[in-house]
């Protein structure tokens, strides 16, 4: 295979460490060859964790700065340290209701790298903008924001595509859909490094469930999923992993 699956879990605001217990149980008959599997629980939790769980971690979000006066944020070295190798990025949560920028996601993007974190850059439009047919246009420029003058960048990174009409409202794009942007998303990303657009990793969100996520599996450029409301039932999130192998 091409590229190995990953299956992510964002648990949002979400989550407590009886959830850690549960997950971490029903992710134990997950088989670790085929795919990664990834939980980033909110990061207070991460210790929480007992160091032999057969899954990744990860956080949701990080400061750019290394380090320094600024009160209620967290640098990527906190993040490794307490046991996180992703984190998402540019989560549309976060562009909305943090007004976080391109130019911001692409400083956090490059201080992940950095310090040794894989980033898994969301990406995705409004309802509106699909109206408008702008969806290629939006993605592009927030893909051009990160990796056009970065182009480097792209073969450290995983990408999501998260189309905001999908993200917890339980209409999921169809596989087609999601196909037909996760091709063009591989395409474009090719003009800043051919060989690591064919290798990067594009994961597709928004309201992925047990009874979905076989068929967007089997689409071509679709790598995995970063999965909301279903990680949040561990028995289901379990479910969804076994079906990418
Ligand atoms: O990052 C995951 C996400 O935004 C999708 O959420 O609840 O629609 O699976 P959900």
């Amino acid at each position: 295979m091409q590229r190995t699956p990953l299956i992510a879990a964002n648990w949002k605001m979400n989550g407590s460490a009886a959830l850690v217990e549960e997950i971490t149980l029903a992710l134990v008959s997950v088989p670790t060859e085929g795919a990664d599997v990834l939980v980033c629980p909110p990061a207070t939790l991460l210790r929480q964790f007992p160091t032999s769980v057969n899954f990744a971690l990860g956080a949701q979000n990080l400061n750019q700065e290394k380090s320094g006066a600024y009160t209620g944020e967290l640098s990527a070295a906190l993040l490794l340290e307490a046991g996180a190798s992703y984190v998402i990025v540019g989560h549309s949560e976060r562009r909305t209701l943090n007004a976080e920028t391109d130019i911001v996601v692409a400083a956090k993007l490059t201080a992940a790298v950095e310090a040794g974190l894989i980033p898994i850059l969301c990406v995705g439009e409004t309802q509106a903008q699909r109206q408008q047919e702008k969806t290629q246009q939006v993605i592009a420029r927030q893909l051009d924001a990160v990796y056009a003058s970065q182009p480097e960048l792209l073969a450290k990174s995983v990408i999501a595509y998260e189309p905001i009409w999908a993200i917890g409202t339980g209409e999921s794009a169809s596989p087609e859909q999601a196909q037909q942007t996760h091709a063009f998303i591989r395409q474009h990303l090719a003009q800043y490094d051919a060989q690591a657009a064919v290798k990067v990793k594009l994961l597709y969100g928004g309201s992925v469930n047990a009874d979905n996520c076989a068929a967007l599996f089997l689409q071509a450029d679709i790598d995995g999923a970063l999965v909301g409301g279903a990680s949040l039932k561990p028995a289901e999130f379990a479910q969804i992993c076994l079906a990418v192998t």
